[in-house]
């Protein structure tokens, strides 16, 4: 059979990123530049520098990319690209690139959904094992997914207020740590005890999250501390918050494998390179014989190959998409 030859585009926020990847398994090359340092200095992604600076970028990207690859358009079958959700100023720059190259080359447009670029990432480590289930932990999403098979996506339970990355960025401001605050914490709470009582959020029958109790819990405990004027163990806070979230995440995600007699998990996004996730998953998949995949640390974060690796399976289940394709600042991978 013909190898595929799929170039990836995502720019849903801040970064620029373009990927070449065969056959939806295999990376050829990935160009990734990251907006952080920039952001980093208004305590957040700004959108309007965010789109900005994508324009800015995006060509230069694409060319290093094919460089890196040896290759050049002519060698490329597929263009997919990230339409949403995501911050519609980034996202308009990635799909009017992909829809220019589209028609400008003859190639196919694939429209590919941002979580399905998370949870694809995984196919890059191991080929996904269906029936699955995928617990989608980033900045902007909290999911627990059940895949029956490629490209099928069931919705379980997810948060109903706070994802647990922009929990993580929260708790971090308040504690005074620097934006991006999630990998911040949780090195810190390897220096300090779970000595503070924070509660466990949402913990009930359903698999649902929430996350804005505790968030609330951290700011309370910090003022009150402050207003004592006790000392606050930033270390104790971080160490307290994160088991908390490992635990509540852990549990649901367990029970949801039992009940759907599962025995493949993947887990994705951002908070998936959170090292308390990795060691608990992969010391309770161990236990109860469950083949556990998680990203490599470099595509936890967001990345085009797993948007090429995701447009490779969305073309095979017949996605496809004309040069008026619409960039969606929200779209649910449900009604795909
Ligand atoms: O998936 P992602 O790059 O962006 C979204 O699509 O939302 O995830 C970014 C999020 C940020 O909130 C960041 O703080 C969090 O992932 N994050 C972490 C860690 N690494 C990144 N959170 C906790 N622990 C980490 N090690
Ligand atoms: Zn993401």
């Amino acid at each position: 059979m013909k190898d595929t030859y799929i170039l990836g585009i995502e720019t849903s926020c801040d970064e620029t990123s373009v990927s070449i990847v065969k056959n939806g398994c295999e990376e050829i090359s990935t160009v990734v530049l990251s907006q952080m340092d920039t952001h980093a200095n208004y305590g957040g992604v700004v959108p309007e520098i965010a789109s900005r600076m994508h324009v800015e970028n995006i060509t230069l990207v694409i060319e290093e990319c094919l460089k890196k690859a040896n290759m050049t358009m002519n060698d490329i079958d597929k263009i997919a690209v990230t339409y949403g959700p995501g911050l519609i100023g980034c996202l308009l720059i990635g799909v009017e690139t992909a829809a220019t190259l589209s028609y400008i080359y003859n190639k196919p447009l694939i429209p590919v959904h941002h979580i399905a670029g998370h949870i694809y990432a995984n196919n890059l480590v191991s080929k996904m094992e269906f029936p699955l289930i995928a617990l989608v932990v980033s900045g902007g999403h909290t999911e627990l997914i059940y895949m029956e098979d490629h490209y099928t996506f069931k919705r379980i339970g997810g948060t109903l207020d706070d994802a647990v990355g922009e929990c993580y960025d929260k708790v971090a401001r308040v504690i005074g740590l620097p934006y991006p605050g999630g990998p911040l914490v949780d090195k810190l709470s390897y220096e300090g005890k779970d000595t503070y009582s924070l509660p466990l959020p949402l913990d009930d029958d359903s698999y649902n999250f929430s996350f804005s109790g505790i968030k609330s819990a951290v700011i309370n405990l910090v003022h009150n501390e402050s207003q004592r004027g006790n000392e606050i163990r930033k270390e104790d806070i971080a160490c307290s918050f994160q088991n908390r979230v490992v635990e509540i995440l852990s549990k649901k995600t367990m029970r949801a494998l039992k009940e759907y007699k599962v025995k493949n998990l993947i887990i994705a996004g951002g908070v998936s390179a959170n090292s308390g996730i990795r060691n608990k998953f992969t010391e309770l998949c161990k236990k109860k014989g469950i083949k556990l995949t998680i990203p490599n640390i470099k595509y936890c974060t967001d990345n085009a190959a797993m948007i090429a690796v995701a447009g490779y399976f969305a073309d095979k289940a017949g996605k496809v998409a004309g040069i008026d394709l619409q960039a969606k600042a929200n779209t649910s991978l449900f009604e795909i």
